[in-house]
């Protein structure tokens, strides 16, 4: 009886120890749990916090080369570290400003943006610029606006390349030209440059403008239309200096419509894929070709070294209007059918395969 009593009261401080040992093992165990979780919770804070997130705002996305800006522009953001939210405005200057607060909203750290108008996105860069966010104007420059960096191709140069290689092969003296639009600065420079090269050559009658038009939005139907009631009056065209392969789509196939694909030389830029395809079946003269990896590549290291605040070493300088801003231009090439495996093809812009449809 007493050794029964005697062996329950074991038992029972047995199953009270047992009992306290696991509770001390469970408390250890949640302490050291919770502790790990907020340990990586704050890491993965740290880390978050310390990714650069940057703010891509396009003005659109209506020709191929601007699909090729933003996906490499994803990319090298992506090997640069950092974080990129990207919105398309589809040619609406209003769009671009919501778009704008938007990506604020997000709290992006630096915005690069491509303007829908060359005036209105002051507005949002000044917004950006209120909140201590530096601005990268990409591709075409924002005026009056005293952006950080303006980093481009050289678009006075893409304007001479036209005019030195359409006059090169004009045979006749009347020549058309289809611009971009005015709301865009690029249309501008571009302007400057072939005037440089026309002007001297229409001074001494060597050729005629017939004709200088802007096409809104860069729409092609307009550079369409523009041909075709050219052609109706009867006036001969010899030659077309279009201000992007998108227009010279326009114009080429207008001149299909009379019979003269082919017969009239015809500039763009950008090297579009179609265009490319043209060019070596002989429909278009040239393009200009802008390395866009080039492009999109400097826009976002120079985006990194603005958030650190470090030097962006960029030498020459341009006037937005205003302001004298830092710019960054790179060289555009004159590609035709001569040149075209050894640019285009050769730097695997364009797969020889798709240019030459084989
Ligand atoms: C760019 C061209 C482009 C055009 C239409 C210009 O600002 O420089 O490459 O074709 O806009 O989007």
């Amino acid at each position: 009886m007493i050794l029964a009593k005697e062996n329950k009261v074991k038992n029972s401080i047995i199953a009270a120890l047992f009992t306290i040992f696991l509770m001390l093992i469970l408390s250890i165990a949640s302490i050291l749990n919770k502790t790990d979780r907020s340990f990586f919770q704050s890491d993965a804070n740290i880390e978050e916090r310390d990714k650069i997130k940057i703010g891509f705002s396009l003005g659109t996305l209506k020709e191929e080369r601007w699909i090729k800006d933003r996906d490499i522009l994803i990319a090298k953001a992506r090997e640069f570290g950092a974080d990129i939210i990207v919105q398309n405005a589809n040619n609406d200057d209003q769009d671009q400003m919501k778009q704008v607060r938007y990506l604020l909203e997000q709290n992006i750290d630096v915005l690069i943006i491509v303007p829908n108008d060359l005036n209105k996105a002051a507005h949002a860069v000044e917004l950006a610029k209120r909140q201590g966010i530096p601005v990268i104007s990409y591709d075409r420059l924002v005026l009056n606006s005293n952006v950080d960096l303006y980093v481009t191709f050289d678009n006075v140069k893409v304007g001479e390349l036209m005019a030195e290689r359409i006059t090169d092969s004009m045979k006749g003296e009347n020549l058309l030209i289809v611009n971009g639009a005015k709301t865009d600065n690029n249309t501008k420079m571009i302007k400057q440059g072939y005037d440089k090269i026309l002007g001297p050559l229409e001074a001494e009658g060597k050729i005629k403008i017939i004709a200088e038009e802007w096409a809104a939005d860069w729409l092609k139907e307009y550079a369409f239309k523009v041909v075709d009631d050219i052609l109706q009056k009867g006036i001969r065209i010899d030659a077309v200096i279009s201000g992007n392969d998108s227009l010279a789509e326009g114009v080429i196939e207008a001149l299909s419509e009379h019979r003269l694909a082919g017969k009239v030389s015809v500039t763009g830029q950008d090297a579009d894929l179609t265009a490319c395809q043209r060019i070596v079946e002989g429909m278009q003269l040239m393009t200009v070709y802008k390395p866009i990896e080039k492009l999109a590549e400097a826009a976002v290291e120079m985006a990194v070294r603005l958030v650190k605040k470090e030097p962006l070493n960029v030498q020459d300088y341009i006037n937005d209007g205003t302001y004298e801003v830092k710019y960054y231009v790179l060289t555009p090439i004159a590609v035709d059918k001569e040149n075209i495996d050894e640019t285009i093809i050769r730097d695997g812009f364009h797969l020889e395969d798709e240019v030459y449809r084989h």
